[in-house]
């Protein structure tokens, strides 16, 4: 049963895009199992690049079956234009499928993420302001969340519409001083999106199902990542759902037992975007030529800088083990070619001892320190090499070093953002 899921070791933007991108040269199904346009996963090809918000990463394959799995959160409106801009470029969207168990995003949502972050000051999480937790809150409280087999029904909609607008104006009049929404303007905007997404709604948990039993090779892609998880994430400074492996079951409603291998992608240093604390977070120069050069750090989704950082392997072990992973995919390796010396964090000191795991506590997580150990750089471009024992000994070294504080092997490392910027130490099938 060839199904793989694909997950971020760290805060999101490991590169998640540009492996599903690649790997699904060769699979039948890529299916994202959370999140929502929260997302940014950009896919290179051939010096043209591709930011993906919604559809899954496969999508430049003409016969790979993209799905949007019933744990993604899907703003009609962003997913429309989606489509739009990419069939503008010639991308055929004739495999694109949409689970009718999957929660849409409402014009209410994004505004009240807004409005949410906008009532605090200490601890605002910095969301991404595309309504991705109202939407998840509405989901999990149940009263007013709208499902897509219930969106495309449209006598059922127009009836849930109006009694779910009127509890939504009440709280933004009354706590947020807003004008709140027309409920009639809203369905006949929505109605029509309805009626061009409803082709695509199907039970999307059969399609996945039905291709791993066949014994085709089916991608599981997360969105966000580890420390961005709900649950195991640095919470409250997370998103609303699970990225964690655990979450690609849930979100595709596939048993885990025929989920064969856990992929999961990690940066050869660390990025985060949004608030919250960052043990080995840079400043000066050595964050500026992390995110400037090579490196891009820059949000897809909001064009925020993201805040860089060497690469800690307190944070790898955690998520080696949240998610049970069977191989590492180390991305953006050629990012670290000019430094003299690189630095690795293989733990952290808090009041004088050496934690060993993960802290909850983010009081604790911002009072510990990073014990660092320094390896020698390689000083030379490796975007070019495709062979794992051609890389510079330093980089080996270094890579190796990763894999072993991880405490998992190392299957893909990436040297450039195009696909073929890739090296396969052991192919993942
Ligand atoms: P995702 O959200 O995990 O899919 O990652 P993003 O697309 O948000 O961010 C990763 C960024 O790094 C994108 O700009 C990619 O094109 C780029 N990228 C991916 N792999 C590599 C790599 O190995 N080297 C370099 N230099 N860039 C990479
Ligand atoms: P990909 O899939 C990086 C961050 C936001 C914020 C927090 C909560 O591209 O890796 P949200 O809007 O989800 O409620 O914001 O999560 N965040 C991401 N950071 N990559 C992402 O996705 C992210 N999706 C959300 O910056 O700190
Ligand atoms: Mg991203």
């Amino acid at each position: 049963m060839p199904a793989v899921t694909i997950v971020g070791m760290q805060w999101g933007d490991e590169g998640k895009g540009k492996i599903t991108d690649l790997l699904a040269s060769e699979a039948e199904m890529v299916v994202r199992y959370q999140g929502g346009n929260n997302a940014g996963h950009t896919v290179v090809v051939n010096d043209e690049e591709f930011k993906l918000h919604l559809i899954p990463s496969g999508i430049l394959y003409k016969d790979v079956v993209c799905v949007l799995g019933n744990g993604v959160v899907i703003n009609p409106r962003v997913l429309l234009e989606e489509m739009e801009g990419l069939t503008k470029r010639g991308i055929d969207l004739s495999n694109l499928r949409i689970s009718d168990r999957a929660q849409v995003i409402m014009p209410y949502h994004p505004v009240l993420d807004r409005l949410e972050e906008e009532a605090r000051t200490a601890w605002r999480i910095g969301t991404t302001g595309k309504g991705i937790g109202p939407a998840y809150v509405d989901k999990y409280s149940r009263y007013d969340a709208i499902r897509f087999v219930d969106f495309i029904d449209e006598d059922y909609f127009r009836e849930r519409l109006k009694e779910v607008v009127e509890v939504k104006n009440r709280v933004l009049k009354k706590v947020y001083n807003h004008p709140g929404f027309d409920c009639e303007e809203i369905f006949e905007e929505y109605r029509e999106y309805a009626k061009a997404l409803r082709p695509l709604v199907t039970d999307t948990s059969l399609l996945v199902y039905d291709a791993i039993k066949a014994g085709r090779k089916v991608l599981l892609e997360g969105a966000q990542g580890t420390l961005l998880d709900i649950d195991h994430g640095t919470f409250p400074f997370v998103s609303s759902s699970n990225p964690t492996a655990g979450g690609a079951s849930a979100g595709t409603g596939v048993g885990p037992t025929m989920i064969e291998q856990v992929a999961g992608v990690i940066k050869a240093y660390t990025t985060r975007v949004g608030e919250g604390p960052f043990p080995t977070e840079l400043s000066g120069d050595e964050a500026k030529c992390l995110r400037e050069g090579r490196g891009r750090e820059y949000g897809v989704t909001t064009g925020r800088p993201r805040r860089c950082g060497w690469f800690d392997a307190v944070i790898a072990r955690y998520a080696a083990r949240i998610n049970g992973v069977t191989s590492i995919i180390i991305t953006k390796l050629d990012v670290l070619d000019e430094f003299d010396t690189i630095k690795i964090c293989t733990g952290y000191k808090y009041r004088g001892e050496i934690l060993r795991d993960f802290p909850a506590s983010l009081r604790i997580l911002a009072e510990c320190e990073p014990v660092f150990e320094e390896v020698p750089g390689w000083k030379q471009d490796i975007t070019g090499i495709r062979d794992y024992d051609a890389l510079p000994t330093e980089a080996k070294r270094y890579l190796e070093r990763l894999a072993e504080l991880t405490g998992a092997p190392i299957s893909l490392v990436s040297v450039g953002w195009e696909r073929e910027d890739t090296i396969v130490k052991t192919p993942i099938w």
